[in-house]
C-alpha cells in the first residue's frame, strides 16, 4: 500500500483488493445469500445497531437520496456547515422536498440550541445532519443534536450522514436514537468506492410506508423485502461484497475501540504538528474531526508543489475543498493509515517546509 492521505477513495489492503478477483456468483444463490447475511450482521456491529441494514450499489450520495425519498414527504431541515451538508440539501430540493437550511459558516458546527430554536419555529418530518463534514474537518455533536430533536420534536426523524467517519469514530446509533445512518465504502471502511450502507429504525420504516414517490432503485421498502431473504432487488456489486466480506473480518479483528483510538490519536498528532508550525486547524476544539484534519495554510505552501514532492514518495494529501482550496489543506487519517505512515508524511512535509 502507498498511503494516500486524502479523504476517499482511500488505500485498500491487498487482500481486500484481491478478494474482488474471485469468480462471480449468481446473486440468487445460497452462497451469495450466506455472504450477504454475514456482511449485514457484521456491519450492524460497526453501526452499533440492531436495526435493519441496507447495502446499496451506489456511492454515499445515493444513500443521501434514499433518505430524502423514503423518509420525507414534504418538510426537512438540513443542517448545513460545509459542502457535503449542502449537497444533501440539494438532494432534498432537487427531489422536490420543501427543504430549509439551518446554516453556519464553514468550519463551524451546528449547536444544540440552534437546532432547538429552529425546531420550535417550524415542524419538520426529518432533520438531516452530516456527522463529519469532510470539506472542513468539523464534527457535528450528533448525540446532543439527536437529543434536542427527541426533546423538542419527538416525531421528527433524525437522519445522519456519516460518510467520512463511520468505522473510524464511534456512532452509537441505537443509544443516540438515530433513525437513518449512512456511510460510503471508500472512506473509513477502507473499501473501493461503489457501495453505500445505511441502517434504518423501525419508526422510519413505518414512516416510509406513507411517503409517496419513493422511486424504485432506492425504495427501501422494496429493498427490505429482499433483504429479509438475504438478497437485493437488483444485481448487487458482487466484487465489492467479496471485498466487504474480507474487510469486515479485518476491521473486527483490529477491534472497533482500537480502531477508534487509532483514528483519534492520528487526529491529535496532526493537529499538534500543525499548531506547532503556526497553522491552526479550521475547526475548533472539541469539534475537530478524528478522520480528516483541515488546516489553515498559514505558511502559504503551494499545495500542488507539495503534492508533487510527496508523490515522489508515492503519497499525497488533499487540497482544501471548493472555496477553501489553497487557503486550507486536508490530511486524512482514516481507514488503513497507521501512526507510522502519518509520521512519515509529517516528516516529508517538514522537509518541504524546510523545518
Ligand atoms: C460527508 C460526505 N457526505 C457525502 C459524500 C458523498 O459521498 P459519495 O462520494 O460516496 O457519493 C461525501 C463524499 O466525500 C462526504 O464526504
Amino acid at each position: 500500500m502507498s498511503p494516500m492521505f486524502v479523504p476517499g477513495p482511500v488505500d485498500v489492503a491487498p487482500e481486500v483488493l484481491a478478494a474482488q478477483a474471485k469468480p462471480m456468483l449468481p446473486h440468487r444463490s445460497k452462497e451469495f445469500e450466506a455472504m450477504f447475511k454475514r456482511t449485514e450482521e457484521r456491519l450492524k456491529q460497526v453501526f452499533f445497531t440492531q436495526n435493519r441494514l441496507f447495502q446499496a450499489t451506489a456511492s454515499g450520495s445515493g444513500m443521501q437520496e434514499a433518505g430524502m425519498r423514503n423518509f420525507v414527504q414534504k418538510t426537512v431541515l438540513c443542517c448545513v456547515n460545509g459542502a457535503f451538508a449542502d449537497r444533501w440539501f440539494a438532494v432534498a430540493s432537487t427531489n422536490g422536498k420543501e427543504a430549509d437550511k439551518l446554516a453556519v459558516p464553514w468550519g463551524e458546527v451546528i449547536l444544540p440550541d440552534m437546532l432547538a430554536d429552529a425546531l420550535k419555529k417550524k415542524h419538520y418530518e426529518a432533520v438531516a445532519i452530516v456527522h463529519n463534514e469532510t470539506s472542513t474537518g468539523a464534527e457535528n455533536p450528533v448525540k446532543e443534536l439527536a437529543e434536542v430533536v427527541h426533546q423538542v420534536s419527538p416525531d421528527t426523524l433524525v437522519m445522519v450522514d456519516a460518510v467520512s467517519s463511520l468505522g473510524g469514530v464511534k456512532i452509537d446509533m441505537d443509544a443516540w436514537g438515530l433513525d437513518f445512518l449512512l456511510t460510503s465504502s471508500q472512506k473509513c471502511l477502507a473499501l473501493p468506492p461503489g457501495m453505500s450502507f445505511a441502517a434504518v429504525s423501525d419508526r422510519a420504516m413505518k414512516k416510509a410506508e406513507s411517503v409517496e414517490n419513493r422511486g424504485w432503485y432506492f425504495d427501501l421498502l422494496l429493498m427490505d423485502k429482499h433483504r429479509i431473504k438475504d438478497s437485493t432487488p437488483m444485481t448487487p456489486a458482487m466484487a465489492l461484497i467479496f471485498a466487504l466480506d474480507v474487510q469486515l473480518d479485518r476491521i473486527l479483528a483490529e477491534g472497533l475501540e482500537n480502531r477508534f483510538a487509532r483514528h483519534s490519536a492520528m487526529a491529535l498528532k496532526t493537529q499538534e504538528w500543525a499548531v506547532a508550525r503556526g497553522m491552526e486547524p479550521l475547526a475548533h476544539n472539541p469539534y475537530r474531526s478524528k478522520t480528516v484534519s483541515t488546516i489553515h495554510n498559514s505558511k502559504g505552501m503551494d499545495i500542488s508543489a507539495l503534492n508533487k514532492s510527496l508523490l515522489t514518495h508515492g503519497i499525497r494529501i488533499a487540497n482544501g475543498y471548493g472555496e477553501l482550496k489553497d487557503k486550507t489543506f486536508r490530511i486524512a487519517h482514516m481507514g488503513e493509515i497507521q501512526m507510522k505512515d502519518l509520521e512519515t508524511l509529517l516528516a516529508y512535509m517538514d522537509e518541504f517546509l524546510k523545518i
